[in-house]
């Protein structure tokens, strides 16, 4: 009886992974699930970057952001204004849909990726011609953070 269950774990595990990679290859839309405070304005920016590049948004307005992050192991130093999940990875802040496309392509044992704070000029950050410099991060279950992509700013 345990075998069996072991097998087919094993089976829906195989099967998930192949409808997400079909999802990507067929170019059809990415679920994504976004928990923002209903206060945010450049979330709900970040919202319409989202769905203008094939992602099928479910928008959760939450009074408490904070606790889906200690929910979902985004620290202090990775923290943003929303938080995401997509095919079981957070994603932290104003990230750019490109990255998130990576993330899912290549399916790096990490928690997450995220961009800290709110740089102007990242996805939603849009602010005239300024643009900072900033970094889309990649954390795991012990915190240890690397740089995933980095982007120039106008500065
Ligand atoms: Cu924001
Ligand atoms: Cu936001």
């Amino acid at each position: 009886m345990k075998l069996l269950n072991i097998l087919l774990a094993i089976g829906l595990l195989v099967f998930n992974a192949g409808i997400q990679a079909e999802t990507l290859s067929a170019g059809k839309p990415v679920d994504i699930v976004v928990y923002r405070s209903p206060t945010c304005d450049c979330c709900g920016k970040w919202l319409e970057h989202l769905k203008k590049n094939n992602f099928n948004v479910k928008d959760i307005v939450t009074e408490d952001v904070q606790a889906i992050k200690n929910k979902y192991g985004v620290s202090e130093a990775m923290a943003s204004c929303h938080t995401a999940i997509v095919d079981d990875y957070v994603i932290e802040g104003h990230v750019p849909a490109n990255d998130i496309m990576k993330l899912l392509k290549t399916k790096p044992k990490i928690v997450g990726i995220a961009v800290p704070g709110m740089p102007s000029g990242a996805p939603g950050m849009e602010m005239g011609d300024r643009k900072d410099s900033y970094n889309v991060m990649s954390f795991d279950k012990k915190n240890h953070y690397e740089i995933f992509n980095s982007y120039e700013g106008t500065q």
